[in-house]
């Protein structure tokens, strides 16, 4: 049995709102404050996601399975379900009255899904077979899906943008890309709009310091080196320092975690507005180094961090950009806290409380 999900399992049961307008814009097609399922809500982006949905007036219900994501990330006034996205018949259930889902939930460790794919192929690929299914049978209009740089794989060109061809170089960015082709064949087939939402580096924490729950092995940089200003971790290996940049060290596009959360309510903004889906990327269009992002993380933290350079990460390109244009010409969406030094400070604040 699952929980009850109260008034999150009714469609129109919430129309109105303390103190807020109807739910129906004026032509009563759009609906304004929807019922989301954030499937891995609990999770490190899912939460801080979660938490923009409900600071823009939508209900939100919360799935996931807790194999990564944390409790102390649930919020009082999103509802929960301990559930999990392989068991079909939970995931109808708790889709039932929803108006869109938020798909977030997936395995992403690059270098675990090179020795165990049938891990990744059921998780990722089974699960969004699930979800489309399951969104066919309730009726669900909506999806926001986590897609990932990885389906690009090794640049051909920079910055990125979204006709960069995509021939990803690990098995996870593999089955992003396929469940980005199964959601745009049911949203030929059965009309379910979506959002394929290809994030760079992922970092940083809410800056309003409402989310604390920390990922546990981390296999990325800014947690890492958070890691071991904290103690935890003895020093920062840093993988090459001989690559065709200035430092010689690697170039990513770090995009905060809260710039995100806001791509994805805008998304769904967008998709429910205009009835059509859309793939977009999410950077800051900016490129810091490893080491930039060091220097930057002993500055904030204090600490000394110590590091050295070790041999190469194999797969790992020297530079990643991104162009954001199409998320601002879309969505009217831009990075608006994705400077290092917010990247940084607001994680610092997150472990050093921790
Ligand atoms: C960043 C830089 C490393 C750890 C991954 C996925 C990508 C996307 C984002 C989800 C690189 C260097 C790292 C360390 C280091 N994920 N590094 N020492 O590989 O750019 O991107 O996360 O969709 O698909 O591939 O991120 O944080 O692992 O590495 O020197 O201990 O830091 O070499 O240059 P990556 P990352």
């Amino acid at each position: 049995m699952l929980p009850s999900l109260g008034c999150h399992a009714h469609r129109f049961a919430c129309v109105y709102r303390a103190g807020k307008s109807v739910t129906f814009d004026a032509d009563s097609t759009i609906l304004k404050y929807m019922n989301i399922l954030v499937i891995g809500g609990a999770g490190y982006i899912g939460s801080h996601v979660a938490r923009e949905l409900l600071d823009r007036g939508h209900r939100v219900t919360v799935f996931d399975n807790l194999s990564s994501g944390l409790r102390e990330n649930l919020f009082q006034e999103a509802a929960f379900v301990h559930g999990d996205m392989i068991r079909y018949e939970q995931l109808v259930q708790s889709m039932n009255g929803m108006d869109g889902a938020v798909y977030l939930a997936a395995f992403k460790a690059v270098g675990e899904s090179m020795v165990k794919p049938e891990k990744y192929s059921v998780n990722n690929i089974v699960g969004a077979v699930n979800l489309l299914n399951a969104a066919s049978e309730t009726g669900l209009k909506y999806i926001i899906f986590s897609s990932s740089a990885a389906v690009y794989g090794e640049p051909a060109y920079l910055p990125i943008d979204e006709k960069h061809p995509t021939n990803p170089e690990n098995y996870y960015g593999f089955t992003k890309l396929e469940i980005e082709k199964f959601l745009s064949w049911y949203d030929r087939l059965r009309g379910i709009r979506c959002a394929s939402l290809r994030y760079f580096n992922a970092a940083g924490y809410d800056v309003k310091g409402r989310i604390k729950g920390l990922e546990q092995n981390p296999a990325n940089l800014i947690p890492i080196i958070m890691e071991t200003a904290c103690g935890t971790r003895g020093g920062l290996q840093i993988f090459g320092g001989d690559y065709d940049t200035p430092d010689g060290t690697c170039i990513r596009d770090y995009i905060h975690v809260s710039d995100l959360a806001a791509a994805h309510a805008l998304a769904l903004d967008y998709i429910s507005a205009n009835g059509k889906s859309i793939t977009v990327n999410l950077g800051s269009e900016k490129g810091s180094s490893v080491r930039e992002v060091l220097e930057t993380a002993r500055r904030v933290t204090g600490k000394p961090i110590p590091a050295a350079v070790s041999d190469r990460r194999p797969g790992d390109p020297a530079k990643l950009t991104a162009s954001a244009a199409l998320a601002r010409e879309l969505l009217g969406w831009e990075a608006k806290h994705s400077g290092l030094e917010t990247l940084i400070k607001t994680s610092w604040d997150a472990y050093n409380q921790a």
